[in-house]
Order: C-alpha cells, then structure tokens, then sequence
C-alpha cells in the first residue's frame, strides 16, 4: 500500500511485519527492522526514486561493479531511546559529512547531505517501534551505497544504489565494557598514506578479517594496527579509534589520511577539552607504550566507535612484551567518557554541545 511522499520519499509498509526481538537478548547486527530506505543512481539522471519499501533481498545483476572491484561504502550511527520515552540521533550531520569524503575518493556520486539525513530520519520514523528500550540498546542505523552497473571494464560505475537498513542492537562485544584482550599486528597493516584508511568502506574491513581471525585463534579480542610504512606507529585498534592515558595525558594518533575520522573519537575529544584533561594528537610509537608502561605511567588504554561507544582494553601484547593494564579493570576516565556520551545519548544528561538530534 503506498501512502503520501514524505520528504519526498514514497512509503511502501510492510504488510507481514515481524515479531521483535527481546531486547534483553539482543547481540549485534543479526535482526532487522521491517522497512529499508532505497535510492537509484543513474549516470544523467542523478540520484532519484527515493523510496521505504519492505526489508527484502534486493536482486542485483551478477555483472554489477560492487561485486567486482568493491566500489562500496557504508556508515553506522545509532538512535536512543531516552529516559522520557523519546529517540534520539546521534550526531548524523557528521556521518553525512564523512559520506561525501568517503564517496569523493571512491568516485561514487555525492549525496547531499541535508538529504541523506532525512532519509534516515524518514525510515527511523517508519520503524520506530522496533526502538529497544533496554539499558546499553539502540536502533544501529547502517546507510551504504553500492555500485550496481552490470559492466566488467575497471572505472567508476554508472548506476548506483543508496540504501539504509536498521538493526536493533545490544552490546557490540559480548562481554559489553569488560576489558578486551588486544594483539599488536606486526605481519599485516590497515592503511597506508594516499591509501584509504580515513574512508568508510567495506574493502578496508575485508583486508583486516586475516588479522581479526590471527587475534581470535590466539586467544585476543581484536588488533592494535601499526602504520603502514615501518610498523612502528601507533594507529587503530580494531575498527575502532585508540587512546592512551599516558602520565596523565591522553594520547591518539591524529588524522593524516590513515586513520579513520571516527564520530566518537571527535566526541572523546571535545568531552576530555571540555573536562580540561591534556590531549595530544600526535604519532606515537608502540615502543613508547610498552617503555611508558614499563616506568608505571600507563594507567589507561581503550578504543572509541559507534558500535561500542567506548571499549576498555586490559591488556595488549606486542611480540614478547606484554602488559595488563589498570590491574585488567575498566579506568575511571574510560568509564567517565562512556556515562558521559551514552548519557548524552540517551537523555541522561544535558546535550551540552547540541550534538542529538529528535525523532
Ligand atoms: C564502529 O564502531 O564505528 C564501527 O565502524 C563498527 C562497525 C564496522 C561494526
């Protein structure tokens, strides 16, 4: 049944909706909502037939580009519940911002972002029921484009298509805020300089699963990455941004290209600046850790994303050297930052930086 454009956008509801999941139970990313956001691209057309349509396989010509050369990207953000009963985005402006940075180095046409935040806002409305209401719960909002031109030639593709999906999600790692165990990765690196590290797209994440499964059959959570070039700098951990709490300093790798603009990592930022704790965003090597670690100066290590918000990590070994940090224990600015931005998400506290958006 169609019913009015809204935004402009045609809505199609799902005549079988689904039952909805526990939200006691919930993992990450394996339910979905019962509607999807769906826009074309067409070289000479531009972007049209913006659409919400029932959440279904989509049928794509085997020839298409995406599976062929990658030409892909994606974004994740999420939508709260709040304390008085409402949603709330999470900073979409800047994932919009990231889209077109993302999609100008993948030759995908751009979005425009005013847009791209409405869609999202429109399917959220959709779908809003499927919200869980359930401490450390959220709508997982995952918008991607891929390139759908049926042609095997190397070169941008023609014909596209922007879709938004919705995940109603728990805890990014089963253990929630327990402290991961981190591996250095010394054989494999994530990005390069004039490579594509600061990009969201899927290519990046395909070439870190070797190391992801190297972790996991020794035992860790994830990967710390070191830079492309000498192995020698500190860059990511995970698909996550990392931070050291060094002699009472907060250190993280800055944004030269290889590291990716995380929209947490600029909210750690901007809440450690406004607590009047010293950052510094400059390169530092893992050598500097373990040396930092060994005069008792480390007191704290843990990773920012959206998926996780902010996850303590208890201990990190880099060849033989090995450290567990704050006796394995989540650090109290680590916990500090994480009730500081889940209480911003959800209502909890004042949105002092004006940083959610109402649904
Ligand atoms: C994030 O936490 O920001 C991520 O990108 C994780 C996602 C790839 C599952």
């Amino acid at each position: 049944m169609e019913t009015p454009m809204k935004y402009g956008i045609s809505i199609t509801k799902n005549p079988n909706p689904k039952a909805k999941p526990d939200p006691a139970s919930l993992g990450f990313g394996d339910v979905f909502t019962d509607h999807m956001f769906i826009l074309d691209y067409d070289e000479g057309e531009g972007w049209h037939d913006a659409r919400i349509e029932p959440y279904a396989p989509i049928c794509l010509d085997p020839a298409a580009a995406v599976f062929h050369y990658a030409q892909e990207m994606f974004e994740g953000l999420k939508a709260y519940r709040t304390v008085d009963g409402g949603l709330k985005l999470f900073r979409p402006d800047m994932n919009a911002k990231r889209t077109t940075r993302t999609s100008d180095r993948l030759c995908i046409p751009r979005i425009d972002e005013g847009f791209y935040v409405d869609a999202m806002r429109a399917l959220i409305d959709v779908d809003r029921d499927w919200a869980p209401d359930y401490d450390g719960t959220s709508l997982y909002i995952r918008p991607f484009v891929i390139a759908t031109e049926p042609f095997l030639g190397v070169r941008p593709s023609r014909q596209y298509k922007f879709i938004i999906i919705i995940s109603p999600v728990g805890p990014y790692y089963k253990g929630g805020l327990a402290p991961t165990r981190i591996f250095v990765e010394d054989e494999y690196t994530r990005a390069a300089l004039g490579g594509t590290g600061y990009a969201k797209i899927g290519g990046n994440y395909a070439a870190s699963l070797k190391s992801q499964m190297k972790a996991h059959a020794l035992g860790f959570t994830q990967v710390l990455w070191l830079d492309g070039a000498e192995r020698k700098y500190v860059e990511e951990i995970g698909t996550s941004n990392a931070f050291f709490v060094m002699d009472g300093e907060v250190l993280t790798a800055p944004l030269g290209g290889t590291i990716l603009p995380g929209v947490t990592r600029d909210s750690v930022l901007t809440l450690l600046d406004g607590w009047g704790v010293p950052v510094k965003e400059e390169r530092f090597t893992i050598e500097e850790v373990f040396d930092s670690y060994d005069a008792g100066e480390l007191s704290e290590v843990f990773a920012s994303g959206t998926a996780a918000v902010i996850s303590p990590v208890g201990e990190l070994r880099w060849k033989d050297r090995s450290m567990v940090i704050n006796d394995g224990k989540i650090g109290d600015l680590s916990q500090r930052l994480y009730d500081g931005i889940t209480g911003i998400q959800s209502g909890r506290l004042p949105d002092t930086y004006g940083w959610t958006v109402d649904l």
